[in-house]
């Protein structure tokens, strides 16, 4: 098929394209910069010059490339302060509602038979009863005031892409990316954080994370591009666990001393609420109808082998 991959140039993108390639599509792979046309095509893309946020110029990259399927990949995240969370969002959540809104217009345009975007499952489950949730669960109604518009944002993105009866409209809400070029990698801001001792335990550590490795993700995404039905899929590892679990057991990996411990409030103080919510309340997610539809595994079924492993 011909791939329209939205986003091809970054973490997961640049995952994704060689991936694509090699399962045998041909990928059309879009970036702002002329400079990155040479890396898009050493990843086996044909280059597309466009900037999302600009109709017209989506309009006319998807009308030139006639892709079969599109996969919307936008992000705009760099640094990241949890404090400020719909601030440093801003971008990526024009990214969600207007790229993505741009991206289904161009697609239904020249009829894709497949719109696969990127979602997310931190801090979007509602935060009441179990530990694990599936992608029938309800979501977070109250999430923490600093971050209300990004979830907003996921959300448009989710009721536009499951809406669009035209196309196979699929989401993809991945758990916390590690890995190459992620910000959980050696050199990364977070693994950097854990090693300098500034990533303490937070009141109970109770918040149960979901990982995902991002060559994971990748793999996941080609296989909903081939075989994916219309829904939403967790794209998670085997693994959910508590902070208070793996952050002490990355710290080891990493050779650093154990993790500070810090009472609820002062976490609050220094991450905020969201902060403090992702420490202590956040649920995780089960990959059960990603592996049963998708016949997807992931290589790294969990992170206790995964972080050693990046
Ligand atoms: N689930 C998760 O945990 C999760 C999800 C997303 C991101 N992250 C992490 O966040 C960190 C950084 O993410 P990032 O957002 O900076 O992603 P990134 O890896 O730089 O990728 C962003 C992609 O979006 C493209 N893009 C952005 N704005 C665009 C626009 N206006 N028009 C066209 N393309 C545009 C970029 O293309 P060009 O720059 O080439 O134009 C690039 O391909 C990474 O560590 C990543 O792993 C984590």
């Amino acid at each position: 098929m011909r791939v329209f991959v939205a986003g091809a140039t970054g973490a997961i993108g640049a995952q994704l394209v060689p991936r694509l390639v090699a399962a045998g599509h041909e990928v059309h792979g879009m970036t702002r910069s002329e400079s990155k046309q040479a890396m898009l095509h050493e990843l086996g893309a044909v280059p597309v010059v466009a900037d999302a946020l600009d109709p017209d110029q989506v309009a006319e990259a998807v009308g030139r490339a006639r892709p079969d399927v599109i996969v919307h990949q936008l992000t705009a995240i760099g640094e990241l302060d949890l404090r400020h969370f719909d601030r440093d969002f801003a971008v990526t959540n024009r990214l969600r509602t207007e790229g993505t809104d741009h991206l289904l217009s161009a697609g239904q345009a020249v009829g894709v038979r497949r719109f696969v975007a990127q979602s997310a499952i931190y801090s979007f489950y509602a935060r009441t009863g179990g530990a694990i949730k599936t992608e029938e669960d309800p979501l977070d109604t109250s999430p923490p005031r600093a971050m209300r518009e990004t979830l907003a944002a996921v959300r448009h993105l989710e009721g536009a892409v499951l809406g669009a009866q035209w196309t196979e409209g699929i989401v993809l809400r991945y758990g916390a990316f590690y890995g190459p070029g992620t910000s959980m990698a050696p050199g990364g801001e977070q693994f950097e954080l854990v090693r300098k001792r500034q990533f303490p335990l937070v009141g109970n550590a109770g918040g149960v994370w979901s990982f995902t490795h991002v060559a994971d993700a990748a793999e996941a995404t080609v296989a909903a591009v081939d075989r994916g039905r219309s829904g939403i899929y967790n794209i998670v590892d085997d693994d959910p666990a508590p902070v208070a679990e793996w952050l002490p057991a990355l710290a080891q990996t990493l050779g650093a001393k154990k993790p500070r411990h810090v009472p609820r409030f002062v976490g609050r103080l220094f991450a905020g609420e969201v902060g403090a919510v992702f420490m202590t309340d956040i649920r995780g997610a089960s990959n059960e109808k990603a592996k049963g539809e998708l016949g997807w595994r992931p290589a790294h079924p969990s992170w206790r082998e995964g972080f050693a492993a990046t």
